[in-house]
Formats: C-alpha cells, sequence, structure tokens
C-alpha cells in the first residue's frame, strides 16, 4: 500500500517535470512585472517596484492559499524589449498577470499578447487614454492625461489666465493632454496660441521655450513624462521666463514628487492637476507616504508608486475573490468593478471601461519645513476619463 503511494507519487512528479507544469505551479500565483528600470524612465521603474514590494511586505506574499511570486524585468522603456520580455513571461514563466508598463508604446506593445493570452495586463504607469481600449485583458490604475487636464483648464481662465502656449512631449500622453487643454480652454473662451511639441528621446527645450518667451503669453502649459520635469523647470528658470511674467502650469507630471525637491525655488507657486500628491492630507496617505520613506532611504513616493501599489492591490483582490480558479478571464472580472481607499483617495475601476475614476486635485508647489510639496487646494470628485467615447 505504501509502495503504491509512493509509486504514484514518483509517476506524478515525473510527469510533472516533463510537462513543465505542475503541482507546485498550481500553487504559485506569478506576477509579471515589466518596467523601465534603467534609462529616461527610471525612476517610474525604480517608485513602482518599491511600491509593490512594499504591498507584499505589508499584506503578505500568500493569497488564497497561493504564494504571490513577482518577477520583475527591465524593459529599459523600450516597447520593443516590452513585447519581447512579456512574451516570454507569458509562454515561459506562465504568468497569471502582467503589470507595470512605464510609458504608453510598451503598454501598446503588450496589448495584443494580453488578448491572444487571456492574461490581464494591470496598467500602472502609461496614461494615453486609448491604452485600455488596445486590449479587453486591459485594467488601468494609473490615469489619464484628459482625466487630469480638463480639471486645469476650468482653472486657468478663472485665475486670470487667457493666453496659453503649450508644450508636450510629442506622443500619445502629450498629445491627449495637449488636445484636452486646449479644447477645454476654447470652451471656457481662453485663447491657447500655439501647440508645441518635444520629441519624448533627450528633448532639448532650449528653442522651444525661447519661442514661448518672445510670444508671451500668460501662462505655458506643460506635459512631459515623469522623469523629465526638472530639465523644463530648470530650463524655464534659466531663460527668465518666470521673470518674464510667464507662469508655468501643467499637469502633475512635471512637479512629479519624486523630483520636486530637487527643482528649487523656481517649482514654488507652479500650479498642476493631477491624481496623487504625496502631500495628501488623508490617514491612509500618510500611512503610506511613511512607509514607502521609511522601506526606501527615505524616497518619496510620486503618482507612479501609488499606481503600482493600488495595481498590486487590484491584483491580491482578484485572488481573493476567484482563489485562483477560472484562469485569466476571471480575474479580469473579478478585477472590474473594485472599489478601495488608495493613499490618492477614493477610486474605482470602471466595470464597463476597465478605467480608473478618481478625484482630480488642483495643487500649488509650496515650502513645508524646508521640503517641496505638491499642496491640494481643491478638487474635482469621481472624474472619469473624458476621452471615452463609450
Ligand atoms: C505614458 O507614456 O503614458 C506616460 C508616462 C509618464 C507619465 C505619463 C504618461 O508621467
Amino acid at each position: 500500500m505504501q509502495k503504491r503511494t509512493f509509486l504514484h507519487t514518483a509517476l506524478a512528479v515525473g510527469l510533472v517535470g516533463a510537462s513543465g507544469l505542475g503541482l507546485a505551479q498550481d500553487n504559485v500565483f506569478k506576477i509579471g512585472l515589466v518596467l523601465p528600470m534603467t534609462g529616461q524612465q527610471a525612476t517610474t521603474g525604480r517608485q513602482i517596484e518599491a511600491a509593490a514590494r512594499l504591498w507584499m511586505a505589508q499584506n503578505g506574499d500568500t493569497v488564497a492559499g497561493k504564494k504571490v511570486q513577482l518577477i520583475l524585468k527591465d524593459d529599459t522603456s523600450l516597447p520593443d524589449m516590452t513585447r519581447r520580455l512579456a512574451q516570454e513571461l507569458i509562454v515561459n514563466e506562465k504568468v497569471n498577470v502582467i503589470a507595470g508598463m512605464g510609458i504608453t508604446p510598451s503598454a501598446m506593445a503588450v496589448a495584443p499578447l494580453a488578448t491572444q493570452s487571456k492574461t490581464p495586463l494591470v496598467v500602472m504607469a502609461a496614461a494615453t487614454s486609448s491604452i485600455t481600449q488596445a486590449s479587453p485583458f486591459i485594467v488601468r490604475t494609473s490615469f489619464t492625461l484628459p482625466q487630469a487636464s480638463v480639471a486645469l483648464a476650468d482653472w486657468a481662465p478663472k485665475n486670470g489666465i487667457k493666453k496659453v502656449v503649450t508644450l508636450v512631449s510629442d506622443y500619445g500622453p502629450g498629445i491627449d493632454a495637449e488636445k484636452y487643454f486646449t479644447e477645454r480652454m476654447k470652451f471656457n473662451g481662453a485663447q491657447v496660441v500655439e501647440n508645441l511639441r518635444v520629441p519624448l528621446r533627450s528633448p532639448d527645450f532650449a528653442p522651444f521655450l525661447q519661442k514661448v518667451r518672445d510670444i508671451k503669453p500668460d501662462a505655458l502649459f506643460v506635459f512631459v513624462p515623469s522623469g523629465a520635469g526638472t530639465a523644463v523647470m530648470k530650463q524655464f528658470a534659466e531663460r527668465g521666463m518666470d521673470k518674464a511674467g510667464i507662469r508655468l502650469i501643467g499637469t502633475g507630471d512635471v512637479t512629479d514628487d519624486d523630483l520636486l525637491n530637487d527643482m528649487g525655488d523656481v517649482a514654488l507657486g507652479v500650479v498642476t492637476s493631477h491624481h496623487y500628491s504625496a502631500a495628501h492630507p488623508s490617514a491612509a496617505n500618510k500611512k503610506f507616504v511613511d512607509a514607502f520613506m521609511k522601506a526606501n532611504k527615505g524616497l518619496r513616493p510620486n503618482f507612479m508608486a501609488v499606481g503600482g501599489y493600488d495595481g498590486m492591490r487590484v491584483i491580491y483582490e482578484a485572488l481573493k475573490k476567484t482563489g485562483g480558479k477560472g484562469g485569466g478571464t476571471a480575474l479580469l472580472e473579478a478585477m472590474k468593478g473594485q472599489v478601495f481607499e488608495s493613499p490618492r483617495g477614493p477610486m474605482f475601476i470602471d466595470a464597463q471601461t476597465r478605467d480608473v475614476v478618481q478625484n482630480i486635485y488642483l495643487r500649488k508647489v509650496e515650502k513645508k519645513d524646508g521640503q517641496l510639496w505638491n499642496a491640494e487646494f481643491d478638487v474635482i470628485k469621481d472624474v472619469k476619463d473624458p476621452g471615452k467615447t463609450k
């Protein structure tokens, strides 16, 4: 009897070894996290990795009886690399979820793989409106540029800003920001006299800023991706734009909490709109910021970290709900409609669009105890992505 059991087990283990699937695998839940850990978008990777690890440290690595395994890959923010890494993770590692996606072209490159393999893709950073329409398996926990831009275009004309030039990175999120900000400004009776676009890779802002100086608008509206804000801010100051009476406004990507303290006083008074500030005055956020800084040598979390942290929550809750049964489709269904309090404030995943609905805050850079913060001074509640047509 004992011998038979042993043989039986040995046979089973043998088969498992041969097929590459198996008993051990059944008890593991794999999250393939693809992020830019090096290169121009490295701050995004650093923030999201730290946030995902914090989530796991706080919530454990066993969910619904399964051991959660995070497999991190560096795509250096090159979309061909993102696609290749995601393919390996899906085919060889048999991950249950793909997550991360530091920039829009990365998310777009992986979308067809998510659809074909029925693997949920949790977009934690990329923010072009149309991303969620690229695959029915995409769920987003970051934000969208139309969501962030419209609020600022409602605020600006009421605050003496009637004539604006826009300056955006020339790709998906920048074009969304330009379009939604410009249309809304015009709708509000203000003027947008010029739309300028700078290349995503190694941008030189100088000639564009010179042009803005010559036009002399009330304000310059800026979108650059997380990590690039310091360069804009420094060159803005060097050219004496602020002294010439031109205000800088933008989405919160430009006064990114990861970089803000190093920008110096030129950032003081800059008004932005966004879904997350490390200064958000809630108990949940204070707890998050303290824990994040403690675990990361004083690094302040930015909006990318929050996208990663909440993305992990969405994955954990879906796994709890399904017990890991029913594969990618069941997991995806369990991600839809989740409602919770994030460090950013209340948010939910719209079951229809799979996109995030959240508060958008107006913020002004202020100094407190010698540090720069995006201090929130107004809120527009429960903002859906205005870029969605259905
Ligand atoms: C994007 O590529 O979608 C992206 C990247 C960084 C941001 C916002 C959007 O800060």
